[in-house]
């Protein structure tokens, strides 16, 4: 089970930028413990922060046939970006979108998120910690994703016996 994680611009500026907001975690620090998490349950996970457009639609990209999910938190992006959101909609992996502040409690135009129709659910508001819900939540996607899997293998064996 391999989850990448990607984070949008000035999300490397956690720990300097406005604290009132997004609190003293640097990002690294958020890593670590996503990292921690991923280690215990026998999960690779790859973490990817980029300032551009494009490097996150080139990194969302890279995940066909490369990981099992996505967590994202496209930051700025998630309120202007059509591209980021056409290239979660084009690999068809599940992708978890984060955003560590309350968007809907902030300026209007935070509260329009262009990303989250096409990903299998948003965890907003929780600080560092709805990327640790975020892991909990894609380890339970994909577990689920795997049993329907194996479900649909079985069915096949015990039809193509079957027909023998
Ligand atoms: C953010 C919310 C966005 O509106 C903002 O542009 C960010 C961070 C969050 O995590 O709360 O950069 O995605």
């Amino acid at each position: 089970m391999k989850i990448v994680v990607i984070q949008g611009p000035n999300l490397n500026m956690l720990g300097i930028r406005e604290q009132n907001i997004y609190g003293p975690m640097k990002l690294e620090d958020i890593h670590a413990q996503m990292k921690g998490f991923a280690d215990q349950n026998k999960i690779d996970i790859e973490f990817f922060q980029s300032n551009l457009e494009g490097e996150i639609v080139d990194r969302i990209q890279e995940c066909i046939g490369d990981a099992d999910g996505i967590i994202i938190n496209p930051a700025a992006y998630t309120h202007t970006s059509i591209a980021i959101r056409d290239a979660l909609s084009a690999v068809q992996l599940p992708a978890i979108e984060v955003h560590l502040s309350n968007i809907h409690q902030r300026e209007e135009f935070r509260h329009l998120s262009l990303t989250a129709p096409v990903c299998a659910g948003q965890i907003l508001g929780m600080g560092p910690f709805g990327y640790h819900l975020a892991m909990v939540g894609m380890t339970q996607i994909l577990n689920e994703v795997n049993a329907m899997k194996q479900a649909k293998q079985a069915q096949n064996q015990t039809q193509g016996q079957a027909k023998k």
